[in-house]
């Protein structure tokens, strides 16, 4: 067995080149009293000569180690923060399967286990996972490195009133038993193993796609999601044939710490994006574009993860653009761009990380997990396909997917393939050096424009100038224009103004989650506090755990001066928060040091 190497991989303590494994058989059993999960992880190895395997494990109970059926020795090595401990176990040459019984403890970071009270239907308790970048060492025993995948299967026993689904083939009702069995035949990467259970249904929406979700959820999410089968086409019309087979979508408890997670075959969401008007589903175009970026073609280290998040929203907005249009899909990219701006104004001190390539040696991954990687490699792909045209990017952009399916590249193989396939054979030049291992926006960046977004700033301009607004102009605007709007009120807007802006189109009030997040933050910001819109926020921060809107409010609150309203609110929320988020947030505010 020969794997591709890379440079030292930061964030495990695998050394594949001397062991590594190749298959995973799990068998646990849920436990929603002790809120501990126990069993075996059986793993099939490949094997260099080498007398020891090591794995990761962070936070995990090991019981007792099997070498080919006989018991054998182990040793955990010294605790780091970030990444764990070393478990390295004892094999001989001919070893070919390793059994481990181990059991999770209070610790686990990957693992949120809710109360009947934290879910929608407020009838039975909930569990998910949440891999990436580094945790599912918290709830496996595993080698947990971006560059060493394995398929899986698993037996996994729950209570009897709970669906348990995966990161694989999935059943589609609960068994009466509660005993689930899970395939996943293509090799995929640690982080994207993934297991969500609870009181859960499912509905299709075409005979490869469908979503699950508590009762009370159900139908509005299926109506919310009904275009999935269509962005799916439009996908494999860019890039290729899915290679997945199905592709569905969990919609999980408000705690759950991101936007959507794109464990195989089953997107992992949030119900914040059940607008009730389809019109935060690019989240699923986004989740969906990683099938290609990132689960086929994966970062091979946590430095390159731009390769992953990067492509995907380049992806994402083209799905967008083809079912949508191209109005739809600038709307998008510009709020990136500004999200992006903000970002480098907020990295200006660490200007290294603002690269697209990161060095992130003895930091956690999370540090690399901003906007940059998104939004910069957006730009970037952007830039380059206005420069080569869309005919040539999408034909190199299908067969990079194509070469490296299955597999894992870094920054430097993609930068060769580029050159060789892109640039090189059309005698383009190109400032990719630049764009990847420079600070900041090269000047050479796309423009972006969007007709709608100019009117919205006419009409804010003209109501700064004159506190007057047309309904008529406003009437048939989306949440991305409103979005666009309450972002870029001018930075000494008169409370008399947020009232009367609040009053005539009742942001307070909104339903939909993103104009609420960015209503809230301008709030906050602007000491405005009409229509009871503190209670809406500590009501929001208390319900919600996605980790880019609560960070984005306590960090409104920090900058705003009102350290001390935000560590009240924090102290009653935390609880609800998945450990993702609570890290973040922890960090923020300097909460328990
Ligand atoms: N893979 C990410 C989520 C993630 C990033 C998990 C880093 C752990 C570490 C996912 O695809 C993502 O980017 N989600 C975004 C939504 C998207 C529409 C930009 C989110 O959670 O907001
Ligand atoms: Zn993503």
């Amino acid at each position: 067995m020969t794997l591709k190497t890379y440079e030292e991989e930061l964030h495990s303590f695998a050394q594949p080149n001397k062991a590594v494994i190749t298959h995973l058989d799990l068998n646990i059993d849920v436990n929603f009293d002790t809120h501990i999960i126990s069993g075996t992880a059986t793993y099939n190895i490949a094997n260099n000569g080498a007398s020891e395997i090591i794995l990761d494990s962070k936070y995990l109970d090991i019981e007792a180690i099997t070498a080919d059926g006989k018991k054998t020795t182990f040793t955990l090595g010294s605790f780091d923060e970030n990444l764990g401990q070393p478990l390295a176990i004892s094999i001989k040459e001919t070893t070919q399967k390793i059994a481990i019984k181990y059991r999770t403890t209070a610790k686990t970071e990957a693992l949120q286990w809710l109360n009947a009270q934290q879910t929608a239907d407020k009838t039975n308790p909930f569990l998910f996972t949440q891999g990436q970048a580094i945790l599912t060492r918290t709830w496996i025993p595993i080698q947990d490195s971006p560059q060493i995948r394995i398929t899986y299967n698993a037996t996994v026993k729950v209570p009897k009133n709970l669906m348990a689904v995966m990161s694989a083939q999935n059943p589609q009702e609960k068994t009466a038993d509660g005993m689930y069995h899970f395939k996943m035949a293509q090799p995929i990467p640690a982080y994207l193993i993934a297991l969500a259970i609870g009181d859960i249904e499912y509905k299709a929406i075409s005979s490869r796609t469908g979503v699950y979700a508590e009762k009370s959820m159900i139908d509005k999410v299926q109506a919310e999601f009904s275009d999935m089968e269509k962005m799916v086409v439009a996908a494999e019309n860019l890039y290729g044939a899915y290679s997945w087979e199905q592709f569905d979508v969990i919609v999980l408890p408000p705690s759950f710490p991101f936007g959507g997670m794109e464990n195989p075959r089953l997107t992992f969401a949030t119900p914040t994006v059940i607008a009730g008007d389809k019109s935060l589903t690019s989240l699923v175009a986004h989740e969906l574009a990683h099938s290609w970026s990132g689960n086929l073609v994966t970062n091979a280290t946590w430095n390159d993860f731009w390769l992953n998040e990067g492509f995907t929203v380049y992806f994402e907005i083209r799905i967008m653009e083809a079912l949508y249009g191209k109005e739809r899909a600038n709307m998008l990219a510009l709020i990136g761009r500004q999200d992006l701006d903000e970002e480098l104004e907020s990295l200006k001190e660490t200007p290294n990380d603002t690269k697209l390539k990161l060095d992130l040696k003895g930091r956690s991954p999370d540090d690399g997990m901003n906007s940059i990687a998104y939004d910069k490699g957006y730009l970037f792909l952007r830039t380059l396909e206005e420069k080569v045209g869309r005919e040539k990017m999408d034909a190199f952009l299908k067969s990079y997917f194509k070469k490296n399916a299955f597999s894992t590249t870094n920054t430097e193989d993609f930068i060769t393939y580029l050159n060789t396939n892109l640039l090189e054979k059309n005698s383009i030049t190109f400032n990719t050096d630049e764009w990847i291992y420079q600070p900041g926006v090269p000047s050479n960046a796309a423009i972006i424009q969007s007709n709608a977004f100019s009117t919205v700033e006419k009409t804010l301009q003209s109501f700064v100038d004159t506190n007057g607004i047309d309904t008529n102009i406003t009437k048939q605007w989306t949440p991305q224009e409103w979005v666009h709007f309450i972002r870029n009120f001018q930075e000494d807007i008169k409370i008399e103004q947020l009232q009367q802006l609040d009053d005539t189109f009742n942001f307070t009030g909104s339903t939909n989650s993103y104009i609420s997040m960015v209503w809230y933050e301008q709030s906050i910001l602007n000491n405005y506090h009409g229509n009871q819109v503190d209670s809406k926020i500590s009501e929001f921060l208390n319900t919600v755990g996605r980790r880019w809107y609560v960070t984005t409010l306590f960090k409104a609150f920090k900058r705003a001066d009102r350290l001390n309203e935000a560590l009240l609110i924090y102290k009653k929320a935390r609880p609800n928060y998945h450990a993702v988020t609570a890290n973040t947030i922890d960090g923020l505010l300097g909460f328990g040091v």
